[in-house]
C-alpha cells in the first residue's frame, strides 16, 4: 500500500487479500433473481497486489501478471474504475497492474477483492476524498462481495452480501487451501441450488457469539456452507478434497463461497506442514496462509 512517482506521475499500491466463508446460508430467492443470504467472511494472507498508474487522459488499462485475467469491460477492476470516472466526472484515467495471487473463479472472491483495491487506490490517486462507506456503495453495483472487501476484516454479510455487520476477528489458526484445477461459475451453483432443498444450515446468530467469544473449538464446530452440497453434485471432486483433507487432519474443513476451493482451520503448526506437503501430492495450488482477521488497516489509506 506504497505511494510512488513514475515519470512524473502518481502510482498507487494496494493490498487485495482473498476471502473465506465461515459460514453461508441462503435464505431464499429475490424477485431480482439474486439471493438472500447470512454468511461470515474473513480475509486472509494471501492477496493480489493493485498498482495503479495516473494517466494524463481519461483512459481506463488494466493488465495483470495471470493470462487468464481478462483487461478488458468483463474485468471487475477496470468496471470499478471505469465507475468511479464516470461518477465523479474525473478528468484523468488510470493504468491498473494486478500482480495475481489468488486463484480465479475459485470461491475467494479474488476479483471482487481487486475491485474494491482499485476503488480504494482511485480515491487516493484521483483526490476524491469519498468515504469507505461511499466507496462500499459504488462497490456494491459491482459484485456482492465487493463491499465486504472494501473495509476487510470480518463481517456478517447479510442481503445480497452487502449489508454488513463488522466482526473481531476470529481466535487465530492457520489456513491451508486446496484449490481444484477447474474453476466453478458463481452464477451456475446458485443456478441449481433449490432454496426448499437445502435439509441442514449454519447456526450463523451461534457463530457470531463464538467468534466474539473467540471460542476457536465452538467456531470450527459451528462452520457450515449451503452451497457446498450443490457444487458437490456438479463437481464430485470437491467432496474427494474435503473428504482427504479431514483424513489428513484439520480442525475444520469447509468449501469457501461457491467453490470449487476447499480450507482447512489448523491452529498447530506441525499439523498445518504435515497437511500442505500430503495435499501437494495431489493439488498443484495449495497455500498455508494466516488470517487477517483484522482488516489490513485499510481506514489508514483512504483519505476521508
Ligand atoms: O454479485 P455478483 O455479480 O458477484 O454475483 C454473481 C452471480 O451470483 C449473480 O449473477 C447471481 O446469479 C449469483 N448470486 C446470487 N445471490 C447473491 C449473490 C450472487 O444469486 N446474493
Amino acid at each position: 500500500m506504497g505511494v510512488g512517482i513514475k515519470e512524473g506521475l502518481c502510482v498507487i499500491s494496494e493490498k487485495a487479500p482473498a476471502k473465506i466463508n465461515l459460514s453461508l446460508d441462503v435464505i431464499r430467492r429475490r424477485e431480482d433473481g439474486y439471493h438472500e443470504l447470512e454468511m461470515v467472511m474473513t480475509m486472509i494472507d494471501l492477496a493480489d497486489r493493485v498498482d495503479l498508474y495516473e494517466e494524463r487522459y481519461p483512459v481506463i488499462r488494466v493488465e495483470s501478471s495471470s493470462g487468464v485475467v481478462p483487461s478488458d469491460s468483463q474485468n471487475l477492476a477496470y468496471q470499478a474504475a471505469s465507475l468511479l470516472q464516470e461518477r465523479y466526472r474525473v478528468s484523468r484515467g488510470a493504468s491498473i497492474y494486478i500482480d495475481k495471487k489468488i486463484p480465479v473463479a475459485a470461491g475467494l472472491a479474488g476479483g471482487s477483492s481487486d475491485a474494491a483495491a482499485t476503488l480504494r487506490g482511485l480515491n487516493r490517486l484521483w483526490e476524491l476524498h469519498l468515504s469507505l462507506d461511499e466507496l462500499a456503495r459504488i462497490g456494491e453495483e459491482i459484485g456482492s462481495d465487493v463491499p465486504f472487501c472494501i473495509y476487510g476484516g470480518t463481517a456478517l454479510a447479510k442481503g445480497r452480501g452487502e449489508v454488513l455487520t463488522h466482526l473481531p476477528a476470529p481466535p487465530s489458526c492457520w489456513v491451508v487451501l486446496a484449490k481444484p484445477a477447474f474453476s466453478v461459475s458463481t452464477k451456475e451453483v446458485y443456478g441449481a441450488l433449490r432454496v426448499d432443498h437445502i435439509t441442514r444450515r449454519p447456526d450463523t446468530d451461534k457463530l457470531v457469539q463464538v467468534i466474539k467469544a473467540q471460542d476457536y473449538e465452538a467456531m470450527c464446530r459451528l462452520m457450515y456452507n449451503v452451497l457446498e452440497e450443490v457444487t458437490m453434485k456438479m463437481y464430485p471432486e470437491v467432496g474427494t478434497y474435503k473428504r482427504l483433507i479431514t483424513r489428513f487432519g484439520a480442525d475444520a474443513v469447509l468449501m469457501s463461497g461457491s467453490g470449487p476451493t476447499v480450507f482447512a482451520l489448523v491452529r498447530q503448526e506441525s499439523r498445518v506442514r504435515r497437511l500442505v506437503s500430503a495435499l501437494r501430492g495431489f493439488c498443484r495450488d495449495v497455500y498455508a496462509v494466516r488470517l487477517l482477521g483484522h482488516g489490513l488497516n485499510l481506514r489508514e489509506n483512504v483519505q476521508k
